[in-house]
């Protein structure tokens, strides 16, 4: 008989009905309340998993098999755990979890969405106007983005924001992915002045798929899906006083916007890129105002309380 029930439980269910809260139980005193909390959750949820699912040790060895092979296949360039968790909707979900304002007021910060596994620290700091597209050049649809950050609350212009930004290659690799490309290709930071305009020069984005040779790949493929994102820009947003915003925005006209492999579209990051005529630089015009929240506004809406961006930012 299974630990710590009577013999009348057993026989009354099916599996022992008190092994979870033993294994709940044994989190010692010192446990913070918060570590208690997440772990009596996952212990709950797995364990209900398993029963709900008469889980195997044969399946349940097979994901073990792939969270390792996952484990063994991220480094510093990739994070398979990470796209584990995207095809899922994990990523898309915490972000929503973390940084939904309760929407009272009349305009809304920018949108959230998922860092994804493609952000490098550091990129380049470039001057205002300049280009982030290098080594490539030939190649891609040119595109001139350019707009204003605004506070949302007030909608006067954000002095000192950074604009770090980051997309693929026409080939559908981001840099750190591909060799042909150099070093921080399609990665730069802009820093806006008193008028809180930015300009850049980019190219207009491809959809490409995630990396699927991996875990990830195999899941997506059992499950019969594709692994594909639809063409999008990365944008992390940081300015003085002012929430980080991590997003994306995503081209209306892309194959893939209404069935993203990662889940992260959200209407409000839809954009149109306009035929753009009179620039020798660019064949499409993107224009894009971003609205920041101060920390003091996103304290008093955060759904979730204050929480501070970690590691990007
Ligand atoms: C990305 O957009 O870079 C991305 C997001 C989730 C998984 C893979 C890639
Ligand atoms: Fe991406």
């Amino acid at each position: 008989m299974a630990q710590n029930g009577t013999i009348e439980d057993a026989k009354a269910h099916k599996f022992n009905p008190h092994f979870t809260q033993a294994v709940i139980n044994a989190t010692g005193p010192k446990a913070t309340p918060r570590v208690r909390q997440l772990t009596t959750s996952l212990i709950q949820h797995l364990h209900d998993y398993a029963r709900e699912n008469e889980l195997t040790v044969d399946e349940w060895m097979a994901g073990l098999d792939l969270l390792n092979e996952a484990g063994r296949m991220s480094d510093d360039r990739r994070n398979e755990g990470q796209l584990l968790c995207d095809i899922f909707g994990l990523e898309t979900l915490v972000d929503e979890i973390t940084y939904k304002l309760a929407s009272d007021a009349q305009d809304e910060p920018t949108a959230t969405a998922i860092l994804g596994p493609f952000w490098r620290k550091d990129a380049p700091q470039k001057a205002m106007g300049d280009t982030i597209v290098s080594g490539i050049e030939g190649k891609g649809d040119r595109t001139y983005m350019h707009g204003t950050v605004t506070d949302f609350r007030t909608g006067k212009p954000v002095e000192g924001a950074v604009l770090d930004v980051w997309h693929t290659a026409p080939n559908g690799l981001y840099e750190q992915q591909d060799p042909g490309q150099p070093e921080m290709n399609l990665r730069g930071r802009f820093t806006t002045g008193k008028d809180g305009k930015y300009r850049f020069y980019c190219l207009r984005p491809v959809p490409y798929p995630i990396p699927y040779d991996g875990p990830a790949g195999k899941i997506l493929q059992a499950l019969d899906r594709h692994p594909y994102r639809p063409a999008h820009i990365h944008f992390i947003l940081t300015a003085p006083g002012y929430k980080p915003i991590v997003t994306q925005i995503f081209d209306r006209n892309s194959k893939y916007i209404g069935d993203d492999a990662v889940f992260a579209v959200k209407e409000s990051l839809i954009v149109d890129f306009k035929p753009f005529e009179g620039d020798p630089n660019a064949e499409f015009e993107l224009p894009y105002d971003f609205k920041m929240a101060t920390f003091e506004d996103a304290k008093k809406h955060s759904v979730a309380g204050a929480t501070e961006v970690s590691g990007a930012v």
